[in-house]
């Protein structure tokens, strides 16, 4: 053991290195100053390393990290080595760490070679950058359906509470006007019997003509018709709003009937009659509607009345913005030649044949308000895509419409619009529903 350590730090019989240097001081001090710059960088790269995966320790195969600063510091050591036997000739030492550095090498090299495959194998930054794009947009779209379910899921329950309205609404309103009419007819017997009476008795007892007296018989006479029919008009009115009602909701219709869609216009024409009217600067929003000779389209009724109200509600909500000037006198110039015009809303209905193609019906709803930028066309009919003010807009109308016209009806929602020209929404959807049953299904049909 101690013939070891003295053959290890011995040094009797050799000469020091800086023999063979002839002890040239620019020669040696090269040798000393190279050295010990390599050994400095060689040890603080470990430190660099290890510091990074102290603070990394997600890294992958961080232990091969390890290796490397292992190395490195061996082959800084072995650097010090090669200053100290220019003097000193140990060469027996700086034989054996350059041996231990030997060792660590290989055993890096040897690890490494498995090590490769695995980290060729790691996604590149870019690809885990796409996935994470790609993850990102199904969580939106998630979300988005998810508030198109819920949305939908309202609706439907809005629909069916319009309904039940409407349905018990509809029986007591028939009572009053199917007997306003025998009301009428009554009242006039009576009215008649009281004239015959007093042209045949002139002269009433005493009671009576008290009575007649404190009573204003003429008046009745002549407002009891007027106040008969007024109630008949009133009762008529109830009686087509809730047949509209009626007609809007249709969800007693769970599956495509054939239906007269300028019913479903026109019922929710009825609906939004309120928000026709003038409000403030803004005079009476006119509705021009000219429809073409359309046969039954086979649709969800419910559902396209919808899309409907969600089109000519933003009509009017836009022709409403060019009035909304915020105060007096501050209307741009587009909002002055917007104001100088009638606000109106067009509805057109026609059959179109397009080439190669089975007969559709198209839907024509335009206004003549503020219109929309060509730049955010594409945008109008992602869900909460909205430019109206926080509780007015929910950014879902569109959304909801688009699906419901494509997805449910394989038809087409396009929008006709630039800024200022006036918005025009087609609505295209193929006369039948006819599904076309999958080969397999077919063939397993021909072939039982
Ligand atoms: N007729 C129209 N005229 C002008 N802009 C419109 C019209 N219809 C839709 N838009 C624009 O499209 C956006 C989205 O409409 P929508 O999905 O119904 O949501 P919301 O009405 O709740 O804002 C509206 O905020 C509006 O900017
Ligand atoms: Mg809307």
């Amino acid at each position: 053991m101690t013939n070891l350590m003295h053959t290890l730090f011995g040094s009797q019989g050799y000469i020091p290195h800086g023999h063979c240097y002839l002890w040239q001081p620019w020669l040696v001090w090269l040798h000393v100053a190279s050295n010990a710059a390599i050994a400095l960088a060689y040890f603080s790269i470990p430190a660099l390393l290890l510091y990074f995966i102290a603070k990394r320790r997600d890294v992958p195969f961080n232990w091969m990290f390890v290796l490397f600063g292992a190395f490195i510091i061996a082959c800084g050591i072995g650097h010090l080595m090669d200053i100290w036997t220019i003097w000193h000739p140990n060469y027996w030492l700086s034989g054996v760490v350059k041996a231990f550095t030997a060792i660590i090498s290989i055993y890096t090299a040897i690890e490494l070679v498995p090590l490769i495959p695995q980290a060729l194998a790691l996604p590149s930054p870019a690809k885990l950058e796409a996935a994470n794009r790609e993850l990102e947009r199904a969580l939106r779209e998630l979300q988005s359906t998810q508030s198109r379910l819920i949305q939908a899921e309202k609706l439907s329950n809005l629909g069916q509470l319009v309904s039940g309205i409407a349905h018990e609404i509809n029986n007591p309103v028939n009572f009053i006007y199917g007997n306003i009419n025998h009301v009428s007819s009554y009242t006039q017997e009576l009215l008649n019997l009281l004239a015959l009476y007093r042209e045949t008795v002139p002269q009433p007892a005493p009671a009576v003509a008290e009575v007649l007296a404190e009573s204003d018989l003429e008046f009745i006479e002549g407002d009891l018709p007027k106040t008969l029919s007024s109630m008949q008009i009133g009762a008529d009115r109830i009686r087509q709003i809730v047949l509209s009602l009626r007609n809007f909701s249709r969800v007693d219709e769970a599956e495509m009937k054939p239906v007269n869609l300028h019913d479903g216009i026109d019922s929710t024409l009825m609906i939004l009659q309120h928000r026709l009217k003038p409000k403030g600067d803004r005079p009476c929003i006119q509705v021009v509607r000219e429809y073409g000779d359309l046969p039954k389209v086979e649709c969800y009724a419910g559902q396209l009345n919808q899309v409907f109200m969600n089109i000519l509600s933003n009509a009017i909500d836009a022709l409403e913005e060019v009035y909304e000037t915020h105060q007096a006198n501050q209307s741009s110039t587009l909002e002055r030649t917007l104001q100088d015009k009638a606000p109106v809303i067009k509805i057109c209905t026609r059959l179109i044949e397009p080439d190669n193609a089975a007969k559709q019906v198209e839907i024509c709803i335009a206004d003549n308000g503020p219109g929309i930028p060509k730049a955010v066309q594409a945008q109008i009919y992602e869900a909460f895509y909205t430019t109206k003010p926080l509780g007015k807009g929910t950014g879902l109308g569109l959304a909801i419409s688009h699906q419901i016209v494509t997805e449910k009806h394989r038809g087409q929602l396009i929008c006709q619009s630039d800024t200022g020209q006036g918005t025009t929404f087609l609505i295209q959807i193929p006369l039948r529903q006819s599904f076309v049953a999958p080969e397999s299904t077919r063939t397993a049909a021909r072939n039982p």
